[in-house]
């Protein structure tokens, strides 16, 4: 039997139609898109179709839309390109939240060396910033607002439109990190008026290695990754032409399929939910909002006896020895032996914290394995709770 997959918020599989367009790009069709010939022209005319395509899925420009290796990429060029553009004229202050992914904590943090200001936003214990924390926050010296839309590891919401429109206010540019966002709730670019986002296409089952930047035309910015011509002389490196295909075609289908799936995930969390609470009354605690936030992300401390509460990576260990695939925190940070950075802001305490799991589902999950995952579970955790009492 394959395993119960329920990290899909980590990495998603390739979906099959995506997989069948990306194929002819691997050899017939091989080409540099920015040769002159007529298969590097047949390359070209992909990657510009793919750009139109998901310029049109944003409701952005197609010259508007650059093409990275993922989210990651994605985060460090939207944030040292704009305090590239801002900061030697002063504006030296970048908002942001201690609950961000490192890809976008990281280069902010790294950017204290060239004389950045961080400013971290406490989120509330769901894991939302107010619109009204950012306005406060704001001075003649922001260069930048970064704030996620859906945060990976407890799936909390934050109001960006809300956000966009007092940056927009304050002639402050905003970006946010919608990787987990693109494909599971609506994003317009222009309805929500923000300058920046960031999306990774293996997320939604497409394939790892590709992501967009959108930026807005007019936004102050400096291209990050220096080399070739490629992408307008904003993104140099040679077109990552299979990967562009697969990501637009990958993105097409989320967002066309996302009602169905979100009604899916839906009722996986709500029997998920339902089942814990069965079986496990009083011994668990939902980690970040139990209703507002996303359905496809769950994440839930185990309570013990002891200070120290539960292991969640023996837990972990446990569950996938029974065949079923979670993540403590994020998949990044997994392997490193401190708690989660987003569920120590979040958490009720440390020990929670480390006791913690995210079940996240993804389109090819069903019911079946939800009720697979709570009877392992519960000899699991059985087993775990007499050894440490
Ligand atoms: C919210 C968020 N931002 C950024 C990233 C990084 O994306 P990528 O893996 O494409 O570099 C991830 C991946 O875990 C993510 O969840």
């Amino acid at each position: 039997m394959d395993p119960v997959y329920f990290d899909n918020a980590a990495t998603t599989p390739v979906d099959k139609e995506v997989l069948e367009t990306m194929l002819p790009y691997f050899n017939s069709q091989f080409g540099n898109a920015d040769a002159a010939h007529q298969i590097g022209r047949n390359c070209k005319v992909a990657v510009e179709d793919a750009r139109e395509k998901v310029a049109k899925l944003l409701n952005a420009e197609p010259s508007e839309i650059i093409f990275t290796s993922g989210g990651t990429e994605s985060d460090n060029a939207a944030i040292k390109g704009v305090f590239s553009a801002l900061g030697p004229a002063g504006k030296t202050e970048i908002i942001t939240s201690p609950i961000e992914h490192h890809a976008v904590t990281h280069p902010a943090e790294a950017l204290k060396r060239q004389g950045a200001k961080i400013i971290y936003l406490k989120p509330n214990s769901d894991g939302v910033i107010t619109a009204q924390q950012v306005k406060d926050a704001i001075t003649d010296k922001t260069a930048i607002v970064s704030l996620m839309h859906v945060n990976n590891e407890i799936g909390s919401i934050n109001p960006i439109k809300e956000i966009a429109d007092v940056c927009k206010e304050a002639g402050v540019p905003f970006h946010s990190d919608t990787v987990q966002s693109i494909g599971k709730i609506p994003v317009d670019v222009k309805e929500i008026g923000l300058n920046m986002l960031s999306i990774s296409a293996h997320k939604l089952y497409g394939p790892k290695g590709i992501g967009i930047l959108y930026v807005k035309n007019g936004t102050p910015w400096i291209p990050w990754l220096q080399g070739g011509s490629q992408e307008r002389r904003r993104r140099g490196g040679t077109s990552n032409v299979p990967g562009v295909v697969g990501l637009a075609k990958a993105m097409e289908l989320s967002i066309e399929n996302m009602d169905s799936n979100t009604g899916k995930f839906r009722k996986l969390r709500s029997s998920l939910l339902e089942g814990l609470k069965d079986k496990f009354p009083n011994q668990f605690v939902i980690n970040g909002p139990e209703n507002e936030g996303v359905p496809h992300i769950l994440n839930i401390g185990f309570k013990s006896n002891t200070d120290q509460g539960l292991d969640g990576e023996m837990l972990l260990l446990n569950l996938d020895i029974e065949g079923i695939c979670v993540s403590n925190g994020s998949a990044c940070t997994s392997g490193a032996t401190e708690p989660s950075h987003v569920l120590l802001e979040v958490a009720k305490n440390e020990a929670l914290a480390n006791s913690s799991i995210r079940i996240s589902f993804g389109k090819q999950n069903n019911a079946e394995e939800v009720a697979f995952f709570l009877d392992k579970l519960e000899g699991v955790l059985d087993r775990m709770l007499k050894v440490a009492s």
